[in-house]
């Protein structure tokens, strides 16, 4: 089955509002209607409304994402989103589970399930973040496979399975991003056919063909090329090449 590929860009804590407002219009300015990949921007939550108005006022098929979210609607969580507020500005895809979040403000697997379950009631797309570190790879592709496959599995578990076919999944290993070393597009490959037998075991085989798996990790327009045509990687989360308009375009274009 054809599956559309989707281009993500994660601005991480990068770029003021008046900065994103640059970024967005050129990257507005660069982008065809005729891509055919669908096409996201994540700035932070402050940024949303600036790059909101940029691309509605171009028109812009590029769509709004978010990088968090927090599981509630509503109520006495001091510095949470929750997604009824996301909806509301128009965000159509959420990360979450990134491995920054994992690491750094102690997201474990459960909230990744919790989370993605309230993006999935209030109609947004989660985008969620797999991947292993160095230690793991190290132990060999099996052991990493297996690492990742578990955190799959964890991620699913709060989600329905007519819910899960509406899910976009990331592998991003974390040795890769960031650091300029990519995985190979075999390897990225070998997991996301992993990641996608781990889906239909949940899912059913017909939903796990439908859900679109992305690589993560130093992708630029020097190497999407050489992961575009494989079979199971269905595009990409950008970080640092995303903050480049021209670069995230080139990005793109690998995945006509
Ligand atoms: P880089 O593209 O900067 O390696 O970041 C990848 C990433 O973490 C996207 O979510």
């Amino acid at each position: 089955m054809m599956r559309t590929p989707l281009i993500a860009g994660n601005w991480k804590m990068n770029k003021t509002t008046a900065e994103a407002a640059v970024l967005s219009q050129d990257i507005s300015n660069r982008f065809y209607k005729d891509f055919t990949p669908d096409v996201a921007l994540c700035p932070p939550f402050i940024d949303l409304k600036t790059v909101r108005n940029v691309l509605a006022f171009d028109k812009s098929p590029i769509k709004l994402g978010a990088q968090d979210v927090f599981w509630e609607d509503s109520g006495a969580y001091t510095g949470a989103t929750s997604p009824v507020m996301l909806r509301e500005e128009g965000v159509s895809y959420c990360i979450v589970g990134h491995s920054e979040r994992r690491e750094y403000f102690a997201e474990t697997d459960e909230m990744v399930s919790r989370k993605a379950k309230a993006l999935l009631a209030h109609g947004i797309t989660p985008i969620i973040c797999v991947g292993e570190g160095l230690k793991k790879r190290d132990e060999g592709a099996q052991a990493a496979i297996d690492f990742v496959v578990a955190q799959v599995q964890a991620a699913l578990q709060l989600l329905a399975p007519e819910d899960i076919k509406r899910i976009v999944i990331a592998y991003e290993p974390i040795w890769a991003i960031g650091t300029g070393r990519t995985a190979t597009p075999e390897s990225a490959q070998e997991m996301c056919a992993s990641i996608r037998t781990c889906l239909a075991d949940n899912a059913g085989a017909e939903a796990a063909q439908a859900i679109r798996i992305l690589y993560g990790g130093s992708m630029k327009a020097e190497n999407a090329a050489f992961f575009a045509p494989m079979p199971d990687v269905d595009g990409g989360l950008i970080g640092g090449a995303a903050l480049d308009a021209a670069n995230f375009i080139d990005i793109v274009k690998a995945f006509l």
